[in-house]
């Protein structure tokens, strides 16, 4: 029996690239033959803000309140008794008072190597401030539906984009996640708050026991401006911080706009990794390789036949 590798995308701040890391990752696995064997790649959106579900063209707006809902899915479109759509908290409906719970539904979008779990900012919102006491719940059925082997047989890997607050909903899905990485920006507020997210995933990941393992796959660096004094301040201080050191990613995405360009898919390329020969070309694929090869280490702890 074989389980998906979970990626997580983890900072409690905003603004710090965890859609955008994780949309890169994605569009780079879904690239790669030798990383993907075929398989798509399952994004979830995992943030109110839902900003991954609107970059795929999957949010819709409610009617009745003007908050983000995902579209209708082509397989519930017809639904008379439940709701049209699927979002990521169709497995707490019950907790939330909107039905039975079920397992998601993933979304085809313009990547044919990419699916997505759209966000539903309602539901999310709710979901994330659930009490101390729902939080094994939350947490046990994403870990039910991400531990499916079917999943492991239909998807590569599944990329988690989270919210920028500590929450019910980050702790569910830290719960489901094979793998842990954190973008920040170098500066030294920052770097702070990120030391101690280190210390609570590392508590996770002892907690765990025998179960999958929950591993940090490091600190990614992003928005980084080679030029800036205080940039390169942190992160040396950062590389020779006795205990933290050696979390630092020997990878980093600089602050360059292509990334900003490709977050809406309606630009050409929507990808950059499509952008041949340039800088921000080659840094994707060195943050997607090295992801990937820490993963593929991990995948046989997942019960996965690796070949030669
Ligand atoms: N390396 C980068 N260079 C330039 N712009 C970036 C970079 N990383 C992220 N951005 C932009 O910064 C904003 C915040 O990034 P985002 O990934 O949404 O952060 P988060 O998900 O952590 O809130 C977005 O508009 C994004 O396009
Ligand atoms: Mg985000």
């Amino acid at each position: 029996m074989a389980f998906v590798p979970v990626v997580g995308s983890v900072n409690y701040k905003g603004g710090v690239g965890k859609t955008t890391s994780s949309r890169v990752a994605a569009q780079g696995f879904a690239e790669d033959i030798s990383i993907n064997q075929g398989k798509p790649v399952l994004i979830v959106d995992l943030d109110p803000q839902a900003n991954t579900t609107r970059r795929w063209q999957l949010a819709a707006v409610s009617h009745e309140d003007g908050s983000v809902i995902p579209i209708p899915h082509d397989e519930l479109a017809e639904a008379t008794d439940g709701l049209s759509y699927s979002s990521v908290c169709d497995l707490w409906l019950d907790l939330l008072g909107a039905g039975s719970p079920v397992a998601p539904l993933a979304y085809p979008t313009s990547n044919p190597r990419i699916h997505v779990v759209p966000a539903h900012e309602n539901f999310m919102v709710a979901a994330s401030r659930m009490p101390d006491e729902k939080v094994p719940v939350l947490a046990a059925r994403m870990v039910e539906w991400l531990r499916d082997p079917s999943l492991a047989e239909k998807y590569c890997c599944v990329i988690i984009d989270t919210q920028p607050t500590k929450s019910a909903l980050i702790d569910a899905a830290l719960a489901a996640c094979t793998h842990v990485y954190i973008p920040f920006i170098p500066e030294p507020q920052p770097v702070d708050g990120v030391l101690s997210m280190i210390t609570y995933v590392s508590r996770q990941a002892q907690n765990r026991g025998n179960d999958v393992p929950l591993r940090f796959l490091g600190l990614l660096p992003n928005r980084v401006e080679k030029n800036v004094i205080l940039h390169k301040k942190t992160l040396r201080s950062l590389e020779d911080h006795p205990n933290f050191g050696r979390y630092l990613m020997p990878v980093r995405m600089e602050k360059r706009i292509g990334y900003a360009e490709t977050d809406d898919y309606r630009n050409a390329p929507d990808q950059v990794t499509d952008l041949e020969g340039s800088n921000i070309e080659w840094e994707a694929r060195r943050f997607v390789r090295y992801l990937w090869e820490q993963i593929k280490a991990d995948l046989p702890a997942l019960g996965h036949e690796v070949g030669a």
